[in-house]
């Protein structure tokens, strides 16, 4: 996003002539920033002779965007049965798919083994048990890779933060080490390799070098140990500049001290970044509701909220707050909140925005990740509308829900 003329545009758009076409608020995403985003991890790992990305699809989901990614050659990491239909919805290929997670159900695994994915990124011993008895009762082979947990700091928010000492992800080497015979016992499941995901929003490459580093450590043991390995997922996490203090994820750095190490280990590497590809090709479009002045505060009330968008209430993350028309350029302090009947429903706290008056339209920026698809029916409000800009055009890509909707399964 930028301004010209002092109007806010996404690729050739005023967003401000979208408010005449959709209902406030509504979030709007850059087909361009998303191409960008995928273009540059691939630079990044085309280094490499071996690797696979697959978009995390809890980031973001909606149909039209994954048709992008897939358009784009990306496949899938997927928590959750239904986001492996998402993406077969979206014509995306299961054999593309690596189905993550700690809670894998029954019908999850039958459902994955139906359709063929990629491979299972295991969490616990048992899980790899239950794949295994599934697979032979579908008469069904599967690949897995078991997710380790390295014990390294990501340095990221305590609640995103998944591969240290505690969390409830992956499992210890030492489990791996103290199950072997188990493992090599599983006749319709093949280990081919290991996992990590440390952790999201992470700006730095050292944890990725320190946990990659362990994991071909216990890779070379593996082997050693008669397991044929040829896989190493490194997760996602790559974090995005959120708040203009950072240029986001270290790729330089990257570049030059973790890619050698994957390239030397001459396996097949995956990665799962979701942040990094939809994040900030995201805004919400909100109204200015009412402008209230309190305690010498002055609040803006919109008409988006937390049930839109969560990350603020949540991690008190930090998001801009851009108004969609800019007027003198006169700044003052607000305190921007939502309509929810929660304390937490903020946008920001004493923050520095141009001078706006009610009526007038923001952009709540980079919200493109975790925005939409944490959103909820909290106070009986509706999912709102989605639209992609591609250059000149704008696209409806989800309707508004409707009040119908939010009470049809109720009895
Ligand atoms: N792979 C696995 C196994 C994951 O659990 C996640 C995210 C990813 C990949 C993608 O991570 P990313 O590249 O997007 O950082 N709701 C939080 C973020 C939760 C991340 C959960 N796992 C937030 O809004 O900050």
């Amino acid at each position: 996003m930028y301004y010209k003329n002092n109007f806010l545009m996404c690729e050739d758009i005023p967003i401000v002539e979208l408010t005449k076409k959709y209902d406030s608020p509504f979030y709007a995403y850059s087909k361009k920033s998303i191409v960008d985003k995928i273009n540059i991890l691939k630079n990044v790992f085309s280094k490499l002779d071996n690797y696979h990305i697959a978009y995390s699809l809890k980031a973001e989901s909606n149909l039209s965007l994954l048709k992008i990614m897939i358009e784009n050659g990306i496949g899938a990491d997927v928590v959750s049965a239904n986001e492996i239909r998402r993406f077969i919805n979206a014509s995306g290929d299961p054999k593309e798919v690596v189905f993550s997670g700690v809670g894998k159900r029954v019908d999850e695994i039958e459902y994955a083994l139906s359709v063929g994915i990629k491979q299972f990124n295991v969490e616990s011993i048992d899980e790899a048990k239950r794949i295994d008895e599934i697979a032979k009762r579908m008469d069904k082979k599967a690949k897995y890779a078991i997710r380790v947990n390295p014990n390294v700091d990501a340095f990221t928010h305590k609640k995103i933060t998944t591969g240290t000492k505690g969390d409830k992800f992956g499992v210890t080497f030492d489990t791996i080490l103290n199950n072997i015979d188990l493992l090599k016992s599983l006749t319709n499941i093949e280990l081919i390799g290991l996992d990590m995901h440390i952790g999201s929003q992470i700006l730095s490459y050292k944890p990725y070098y320190d946990g990659i580093n362990i994991l071909l450590g216990f890779i070379d043991i593996l082997k050693a140990k008669g397991f044929n390995i040829d896989t190493l997922d490194i997760g996602g996490g790559y974090g995005i500049n959120y708040d203009g203090t950072s240029n986001g994820f270290d790729f330089e750095g990257f570049t030059e001290h973790v890619i050698p190490i994957l390239k030397k280990s001459n396996l097949n590497i995956l990665t799962e970044p979701g942040r990094f590809i939809i994040g900030d090709s995201g805004v919400l479009v909100s109204k200015i509701e009412y402008i209230k002045e309190e305690w010498g505060k002055k609040y803006i009330i919109l008409d988006a909220s937390m049930s839109d968008y969560a990350r603020v209430a949540l991690y008190d993350a930090y998001n801009d707050i851009k108004p969609l028309v800019l007027n003198d350029g006169k700044k003052l302090i607000y305190s921007v909140a939502g309509p929810v009947c929660e304390s937490s429903d903020f946008f920001a706290h004493d923050r520095q925005i141009e001078e706006v008056n009610v009526g007038d339209y923001v952009a709540i920026d980079n919200v493109g990740a975790y925005g939409a698809s944490m959103a909820s029916n909290y106070n009986s409000l509706l999912l709102v509308e989605q639209v992609l800009i591609d250059g000149d055009k704008d696209i409806l890509i989800r309707k508004k829900q409707k009040f119908e909707e939010i009470i049809a399964n109720e009895l």
